[in-house]
């Protein structure tokens, strides 16, 4: 029996559902049980019938699937895989804001820790955050952590007052525009799709912006053709998989999130094999409460 083959045994015999995020590695993504982006990874969470969910991401991810599910066994393939932006704000920041600002909804993306999360009004993720700021009722919005998103969020909805905090994705940041103008002189039939985590003046030169489900989805629906990609390249396996005949470029070499890239067959054969000797994702019980409420508020909103 090969790698593959004894993971897909013992995902059966140990009842493990395996979810995977769409930047990990292709190798993990074809022997995953779910593959998608963040939002759709939530909701598949609550839905899963597994007692046991193995988790290749990043923490946050792990996390959502905990606080969503407090009675299932959530474990990571990689426990020390976390997203750098995620640790860019802190829950005591969240409660100075609240104290200055205090008739602002907290909006928080789905990228940030279980503490943070406590302290917030409702989750965002880059597919649903514009559908979601737009129903709040409250006119005024503290956006949290990621300051691209944020921005690109309150220029779809200009009726809003938002504040922004300083967050970004260093993977998404490094995506620069003399990068982007380079590639669109070598491929100029290529229409370029990115992520709302890249800077303003890379969303301003693109042809789409969304999600990395979104961007596989508008791949698929525009049909063949050139694509230069402004997000990680883990998306390139399904949208190369999706659609055989298109072409997919990347702006630079290095659009790479060392963390997703944690997750590989090797740990997820190793977790497996003694899963009830592995670390189980265990959150503060009262911070687990308070956390569910703007992940559960977002998916009713998201809907
Ligand atoms: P998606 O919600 O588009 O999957 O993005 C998650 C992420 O971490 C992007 O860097
Ligand atoms: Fe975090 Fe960026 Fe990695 Fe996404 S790509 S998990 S935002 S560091």
């Amino acid at each position: 029996m090969n790698r593959s083959e004894k993971i897909c045994r013992w995902k059966q015999e140990k009842d493990v559902v395996l979810l995977a995020h769409y930047y990990v590695d292709k190798a993990v993504q074809e022997v995953a049980d779910f593959v998608g982006d963040s939002y759709a990874l939530a909701k598949t969470a609550v839905s899963v019938s597994q007692k046991n969910i193995l988790f290749a991401g990043v923490s946050f991810m792990g996390e959502s699937a905990k606080l969503l599910n407090p009675d299932k066994h959530v474990y990571m393939v990689d426990g020390t895989a976390g997203c750098p932006m995620a640790d860019m704000v802190d829950a005591e920041q969240v409660r100075r804001m609240r104290e200055k600002y205090p008739q602002a909804a907290v909006v928080c993306y789905v990228n940030s820790s279980a503490k943070v999360k406590a302290e917030s009004d409702v989750c965002v993720t880059s597919s649903n955050a514009v559908r979601v700021v737009g129903k709040l009722h409250q006119k005024q919005i503290y956006f949290i952590p990621d300051s691209h998103l944020g921005h690109f969020v309150a220029k779809e909805l200009p009726d809003k007052e938002f504040l922004f905090h300083d967050g970004y994705c260093p993977t998404h940041q490094s995506i620069d525009r003399t990068s982007l103008l380079r590639a669109k002189e070598e491929h100029p039939d290529a229409l370029t799709l990115a992520h709302p985590e890249c800077s303003k003046e890379i969303l301003e030169l693109s042809d789409f912006v969304g999600s990395t489900a979104d961007i596989i989805r508008f791949a698929g629906e525009k049909g063949i053709g050139e694509y230069i990609i402004a997000t990680e390249t883990g998306v390139f396996h399904p949208l190369q998989k999706e659609n055989p005949d298109s072409r997919f470029y990347p702006v630079i070499h290095c659009q790479v999130c060392p963390d997703m890239q944690k997750s590989t067959l090797e740990k997820i054969e190793h977790m497996l094999k003694d899963l009830e000797k592995q670390p189980e994702l265990l959150l503060d019980g009262s911070i687990m409460e308070r956390a569910r409420l703007p992940l559960e508020q977002m998916l009713l909103l998201a809907q």
